[in-house]
């Protein structure tokens, strides 16, 4: 489908010309344009094919590859090819290898097995981007370029020498003198002060395996910086030479990575890459619809749209997927190739490319299966795909269509990157608790969210009228800059919802010394007083809205300063001491709860916010049909998907056409697997 930003090609499929004889080209491109595609995206992992020696250039290849592109009227998005480097290069200069933690350098034979921070790397990067910007950035063709190839896939961890190396000017950068970073790093502690600079490293094998907190926060942060650098510098190249109009993006979601900023700062797009088979996975834990299996790709997809309103998907999963070395998940079944492409374009997907056009026969990945097999000939696969670009077609017009949210759940990277497992394993169990459960309890109650960041520079407060309900989990970095963000939301009338451990350290990670929530405090209007956390057997629980909520993982004994308390712990020795806090502030309130969030919970919560459900008048729908509506001008899209492997029924309440322009209402079936979308 069209892309708005990109005026790019309406449906595009992954294509790997260097792995197929140039004799397979023009009847797999024409059987493409047949099928209703009109791009492909090439060349992210053909180095090689550019610059086969080192400093020897030629385009020979893609040249005339793209020669049977013009013969077949599609269009190209571009890739750079830095996501794996030469032999020649690895061989001659293995300085642009990335490491393990224990400095063994990872070999040739996978891919991403280089470092960022590799003078030479970037040297051998800025070159070829250079060179392929400079060919064929007027092409006709070329109608966008993807920079690398999932930046942080396969690791997000890099510690090679040029890491550490580069690691040190970081910090000698953001802290000035190695007293500065002495006390960030809390050195004091187990006697690891520095004196030279040319002690300080990035994390490497301890004792025990455990590390310095704040180290390997700032090591994250680092990370991140360096991967924004990478990409900014390849950006900054293919900016000269792309014709106006050309989007620059690159493919992702992955960890250790501000995504948000990288795209501000070097994307005109981004792309997810969508595989929502991985619920299927082999060694997954047993199927059971709670658990929401592939609907919980629309989390990554909501994340996705959190730092790119209108982002697109690269890779679209089209077949079953595996490789050598593991057997993943089944092939999708009848209907799920559509119902997961209509997922992502329900989430605001403006573009949908699958991976890939034919099943390779060579390499790691012979069992990633494309949408064709080995054998080429036409299949249920390749018929769904028809069927995806003619609705797609259909409902074109939805470019640009805003999703319609009715709350957010507020996030920073620091607090992500805190409640990292090995950065702080308290902070990792609740946060992933809770914004499992957040996610599950918004989805069951059709209540469609939204994620919005806060922190890195971001200073705007979000609308409460926009987002009249923000929930914000486990927030234990609080910084000066978050408090008066979050005042100010309050203050104009928004509602914010806080968990259990809010507040309690500062932007290096160091715990605190007021009580908790630390800087928060006037906010939530009150204290804790004591906290916990909660065995698995042990039955704590809390009665609000007239219901009982189990208050397990982690107990904050919540303390009424001018805050009111809605209710109170049952069932262990803190019986009676406060769980929640209501907190009026400005024109809105602080909801304070004294623990992680269930689903049960977060439904209270919705309901208490008055944000549950909003479109409960338009539609009656079982709890396993997602929702989601998308809006531009005065046209709703109302997408209904149905993940079960049985028909589900629904009632519309109002008159509404289908993509085909036909009028519907009442009773609809969906058969097992359907999306159905709904023109309002
Ligand atoms: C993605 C990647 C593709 C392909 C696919 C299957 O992560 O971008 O290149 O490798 O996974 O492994």
């Amino acid at each position: 489908m069209s892309f708005r930003r990109a005026g790019g090609p309406s449906g595009t499929v992954c294509y790997y010309p260097e792995q197929w004889d140039e004799s397979f080209w023009a009847e797999d491109l024409r059987r493409m344009k047949e099928a209703g595609l009109d791009g492909i995206r090439i060349a992210e992992f053909a180095w090689n094919r550019f610059e086969p020696e080192e400093g020897v250039f030629t385009f020979a290849f893609f040249d005339r590859f793209l020669e049977y592109v013009e013969a077949a009227d599609m269009k190209v998005v571009f890739c750079t090819p830095t996501a794996t480097p030469p032999a020649w290069m690895t061989h001659r200069y293995p300085e642009v290898l990335n490491a393990d933690i224990r400095g063994d350098l990872f070999r040739h034979g996978a891919r991403r097995h280089y470092n960022y921070n590799s003078p030479v790397y970037r040297e051998f990067c800025s070159r070829i981007v250079e060179q392929l910007g400079k060919h064929y950035g007027q092409h006709p063709r070329v109608v966008g370029w993807q920079i690398d190839n999932e930046l942080n896939c396969e690791t997000g961890d890099f510690y090679s020498e040029s890491d550490h190396a580069a690691f040190r000017e970081f910090l000698k950068e953001k802290y000035g003198t190695l007293d500065r970073l002495n006390f960030a790093w809390g050195t004091d502690f187990w006697n690891q002060t520095y004196s030279d600079w040319d002690q300080v490293y990035g994390p490497r094998p301890t004792v025990n395996g455990t590390s310095n907190p704040h180290q390997k926060l700032d090591y994250i942060r680092f990370i991140s910086a360096s991967a924004l650098s990478f990409c900014r510098m390849q950006s900054e190249i293919l900016r000269k030479y792309k014709k106006p109009g050309d989007y620059i993006t690159t493919n992702g979601i992955f960890g250790h990575m501000d995504n948000a900023k990288m795209v501000e700062e070097s994307l005109d797009t981004y792309m997810y890459d969508s595989y929502p088979g991985f619920a299927f996975a082999l060694d997954a834990d047993p199927v059971n619809a709670e658990d929401l299996n592939d609907r919980k790709w629309s989390r990554n997809l909501t994340e996705t749209r959190s730092v790119c309103p209108h982002f697109g998907i690269m890779e679209q999963q089209s077949g079953s997927i595996g490789w050598n070395d593991r057997m993943e998940a089944p092939a999708p079944k009848p209907g799920q190739m559509m119902l997961w492409a209509m997922q992502s374009i329900a989430h605001g997907a403006d573009y949908v490319s699958f991976f890939r056009w034919r099943t390779s026969r060579i390499g790691t990945e012979i069992y990633w299966h494309g949408i064709l097999d080995y054998d080429s000939r036409d299949n249920r696969r390749l018929e769904e795909l028809r069927q995806i670009a003619r609705r797609t077609e259909r409902i074109r017009d939805i470019a640009g269509a805003e999703y319609q949210a009715s709350f957010a759940l507020l996030k920073s990277c620091d607090n992500q990157w805190d409640a990292e497992r090995d950065v702080d394993s308290w902070h990792s169990r609740i946060q992933s608790f809770s914004e499992n459960e957040i996610f599950c309890g918004a989805q069951l109650s059709h209540t469609p969210m939204d994620v919005v960041w806060i922190g890195s520079g971001r200073r705007e407060p979000p609308d409460p009228e926009r987002y009249p309900l923000l929930i914000l989990p486990h927030a234990a970095i609080v910084a000066e800059s978050d408090k008066s963000l979050l005042e100010e939301y309050v203050k104009r009338g928004g509602i914010l919802c806080m968990g259990c451990r809010t507040g309690y350290k500062n932007e290096y990670g160091h715990c605190v010394t007021q009580p908790m929530p630390g800087l928060l405090r006037g906010l939530a209007g009150g204290t804790v007083e004591d906290f916990t956390s909660v065995r698995p057997e042990e039955n704590v629980s809390v009665a609000w809205r007239g219901k009982r909520f189990r208050m397990p993982v982690f107990n904050d004994m919540l303390e009424a300063e001018d805050a009111d308390v809605l209710a109170v712990f049952e069932g262990s020795y803190y019986d009676g001491k406060p769980a929640i806090l209501e907190h009026s502030f400005g024109k809105g309130k602080v909801l304070w709860i004294g623990g992680v969030f269930t689903r049960e919970l977060t439904r209270a919560v919705l309901e208490y916010a008055g944000v549950i459900h909003p479109f409960a008048d338009w539609i009656d729908v079982p709890e396993d049909c997602e929702i989601a509506v998308r809006k531009k001008g005065e046209r709703r899209y109302l997408f209904v998907l149905n993940y079960m492997p049985y028909p589900r029924r629904i009632t519309l309440h109002i008159p509404a056409f289908d993509p085909e322009g036909n009028t519907v209402s009442g009773e609809q079936l969906l058969s097992p697997y359907e999306a159905k979308i709904y023109i309002l």
